[in-house]
Formats: C-alpha cells, structure tokens, sequence
C-alpha cells in the first residue's frame, strides 16, 4: 500500500465518522422536535380547545349585550386606515380577563341614508388584559379591489366616521378558541398578516409581560410602511426582550422605506423565509391574516413536518384553509354523484332542495334560495346565524369559536353530511 492510498484511507474514515456523528446528531434533534411537539400539543384550529368555559361562565364576565364607552380612538399607520378604540365599561365594574387572541362581538346599529340595520361583527382585543378597558384596532374596508361600484364595509367605516370617544357601543363579553396556550412555555411564532396582526399583539404583550424569559418571535407582513402599526412600540419591545425576535416584511417597499431601519425582508410571510429564519425547535405557531397567507402558509408548516396540534390560526372572513388533521395528508374522498346529494329541507320557509356542490356552506346556500338568514362575520364566531337542527347531520368546514348550543348549527361553516332538516 503507497502513501497516498494509505491517507486517502485515513481521510476517508475520518470522513465517515464525522458523517455518523453528525448524522446521529441531526438524528436527536430531530426524535426531540417530534416528541416535544407532540407532548404539549393543546388544540389548534383542528382541534377544539376543551379546557375553556364558555364565555359566559368566566368569573366577573356577562351574557348578552353591555354597554361599553369609547374613551379614546387612536390612529396606528401613517394611511390613518387603522384605528384603535379604547372602550370602558358604563357600568364601571371591573372587566374579566380574557385570553390572549380572543375577540370581542359587536352590535351596532348602522344608518345608512334613511335606513337603519342591526349588524354583528367581532374584532380582536388588541392588547394584554386590563380590568380598566378592552382595545380594538380596526382597519376600514374599502370596496373589493377592482370594484369601486360596490359599497365599503358597513361596520368598519362606522367605526372609523361615526364612533368617536363618548359613543357608547353594545359588546359580548369575550370569546373564541384562537387564543395563546402557555404549554409549559414552550417558545411560540407568532405571524400576523395586515390587519391579523391584532391578535398577534395581544398574544406578545402579555407574553413579554407575564413571562418575559419565553422565546417569541413575531414575523408582521404588510406592504410597506405606510400599513406598518405601533411601530415604535414593536421596535421598542424588540429592544427591550433580547428573547423576542421582530421580522418585518415589506412585500411592496417603497422608495422612503429603508431596510434594517423600517423592515428586515422585502417579502410576503413565507414557508421558505420561516425554515431560513427559524432554528430547529418545537415552536407552536400562531397565525392570522389574509385569505392567500393562510392558504399557502398553514398547509406549507404541515409538509415541513410541523405537528398539525402545534398549528394555531384564525381567518377573520371566510377562508378555504383546510381543516387540518393528522390525516389531511390523506386523499380527498371523491365526490358523490349528483343523484347522492343530500336533500337540505328549510322547515319554517317550507323549501325543500337537494344540496348545491358550488355553495360554500348552508348559509350561501339559503341566501341563494332568497332567505333571510341572520348573519355576522360569516366564520363561525359570532353566532348570529345558529340554526336549530330538526334531523339530520352537517360536517364544518373549521372548529367554531362560538360555544354552538347541542342541537344546532352555524350555517356559515356547515354543509350537509345526510337528508337535512333545518328549523329556519
Ligand atoms: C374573529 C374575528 C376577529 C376579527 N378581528 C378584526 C380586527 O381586529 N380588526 C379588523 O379590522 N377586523 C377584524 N375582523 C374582521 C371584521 O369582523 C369585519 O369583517 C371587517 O371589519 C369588515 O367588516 P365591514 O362591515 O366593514 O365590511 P362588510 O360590510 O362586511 O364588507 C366586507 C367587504 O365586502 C365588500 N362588499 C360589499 N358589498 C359587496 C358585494 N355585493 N359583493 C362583494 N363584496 C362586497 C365591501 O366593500 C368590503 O370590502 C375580525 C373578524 C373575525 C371573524
Ligand atoms: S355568521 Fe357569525 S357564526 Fe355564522
């Protein structure tokens, strides 16, 4: 044997060792991230949250409608299209707690020329619990993209051109399944797009404040900076929590927006940017934010091989994320022929009709037949369009964050899964 076979030997098996080693490491790593995530997996938007009581069970907290006083409205981005209202109590009893995530639901009675409506939305608490006052920030709704002949949204410019501080609003006490579990502190992501951001900041105030030595990172997408809120405040905290790490993300910069001072990536929230960014942990993620950054990022942390229970996220319309499960991996089950669909029976109308594939749920459905149909967030939070079930099954489309009453259901997240017979 030469020399040089001879070292190429010893190069080789120096080689393979390191090889094994880091194999075996990578390995560890690797049985630790399934193990943790799994083991302190406490429900997520697949599965319901069982340790929460209704709302109206939680010390100190109301059924029904209270009445609540705008104390301040603050504008928080430069557009001034994102307002926050701060809002006490009239009857100035101390507030209950609430979990971090959680919204609150409005009523609002809404003059629009010589009509008046009644109409239901939710907006999240946007801040750590206060037995002083609850914080909303809301966005106005413009008319859909493309479209300037269809009105704005109702709710969100009443807030933003009517409410003013003295106005005095009806709420439901706080509410919702989307919220922060504190399983044994394990370190959290939180990513918020646009306007989701509201739970987010929620989640990381209290977070920094009630244990401030938990790992949090929070990855915030907006266009520019002109939709960037609080910032100062985020910079701060940033600065302030060595264990709090801020991404922000510009998808469309602006000249006067400058990197490493306003943003640190010119992008939307994405799956690559996440496995760039984030080290090999068992982290629990939050998520909220438009229809498209659901669709894509929630299925994406599943194919990366993030434990489905360590996926938390809420939509604030209608979104098409599927639900997620351990089996969402599975094929789709094929669709029934048309001679199979259900037959959906509306009682009080006397309207009988097989089920119609195109309707995303029961509610599209009767509003296509010309019911009328209560309604609110169309997301199943606010309960307004509960219907009693008179026989028959339906499936939902996503865990309900209102507590649903045993023998109904939400129409706006329910389609029929047999013969259906519906109170309406
Ligand atoms: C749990 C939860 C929490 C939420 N938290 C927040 C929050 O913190 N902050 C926040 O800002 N929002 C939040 N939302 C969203 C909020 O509840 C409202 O949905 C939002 O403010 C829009 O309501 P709106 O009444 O202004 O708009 P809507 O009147 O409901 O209209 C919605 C959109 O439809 C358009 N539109 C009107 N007519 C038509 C038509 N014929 N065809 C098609 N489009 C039409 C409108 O122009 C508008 O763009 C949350 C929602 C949920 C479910
Ligand atoms: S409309 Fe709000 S729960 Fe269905």
């Amino acid at each position: 044997m030469t020399i040089q076979q001879l070292s190429s030997y010893i190069a080789l098996a120096i080689a393979l060792q390191v090889a094994a080693f880091v194999a075996v490491v990578l390995f560890q790593k690797w049985r630790d991230y399934r193990r943790v995530g799994s083991s302190t997996a406490m429900g997520s938007d697949a599965a319901p949250a069982q340790d929460l009581p209704p709302a109206s069970e939680v010390p100190g907290s109301w059924s029904g409608y209270r009445e609540f006083r705008v104390q301040r409205k603050e504008f928080e981005d430069r557009n001034q299209s994102i307002c926050s209202f701060y809002c006490v109590p009239v009857d100035g009893q101390a507030l209950p707690p609430f979990k971090p995530g959680q919204f609150l639901t409005f009523r609002l009675n809404v003059h629009t020329g010589r009509d008046a409506k009644s109409i239901v939305r939710c907006y999240s608490l946007s801040h750590a619990p206060d037995p002083g006052y609850y914080r909303v920030t809301i966005k106005r709704m413009g008319p859909p993209h493309g479209k300037p002949e269809l009105p704005p949204g109702v709710s969100s410019n009443y807030f933003h051109d009517q409410v003013e501080v003295g106005t005095v609003l009806t709420v439901k006490a706080p509410s919702g399944h989307f919220y922060l579990r504190d399983v044994d502190q394990s370190p959290v992501v939180l990513i918020g797009g646009g306007i989701g951001i509201t739970p987010m900041l929620s989640m990381l105030e209290t977070t920094l404040s009630l244990t401030p030595g938990r790992e949090v990172w929070l990855f915030y997408g907006i266009r520019n900076g002109r939709e960037h809120i609080m910032k100062a405040k985020l910079c701060d905290l940033a600065q302030r929590h060595p264990n709090f790490h801020l991404h922000v993300c510009y998808s469309r910069p602006e000249p006067e927006d400058i990197p490493g001072r306003d943003f640190q990536h010119a992008s939307h929230v994405n799956i690559g940017l996440l496995r760039q960014t984030l080290n090999l942990r068992p982290y629990h993620f939050y998520i909220c934010g438009p229809r498209q950054m659901m669709e894509s990022l929630v299925p994406a942390l599943a194919d990366w091989g993030v434990d489905p229970d360590c996926i938390h996220y809420e939509a604030f319309g209608p979104s098409t994320v599927p639900k997620l499960t351990k089996a969402s991996k599975e094929p789709p089950a094929p669709r029934p022929a048309a001679a199979a669909l259900p037959k959906v029976r509306f009682a009080a109308s006397a309207i009988e009709r097989q089920w119609d594939t195109r309707a995303d749920s029961l509610l599209e459905f009767a509003e296509d037949l010309g019911l009328s149909v209560p309604s609110g967030c169309r997301a199943g939070s606010c309960g307004s369009c509960q219907t009693k079930i008179v026989s028959g099954e339906v499936e939902t489309s996503k865990e309900p964050d209102f507590d649903v009453t045993t023998g109904c259901c939400l129409l706006c997240i329910s389609k029929p899964k047999s013969d259906l017979v519906l109170s309406l």
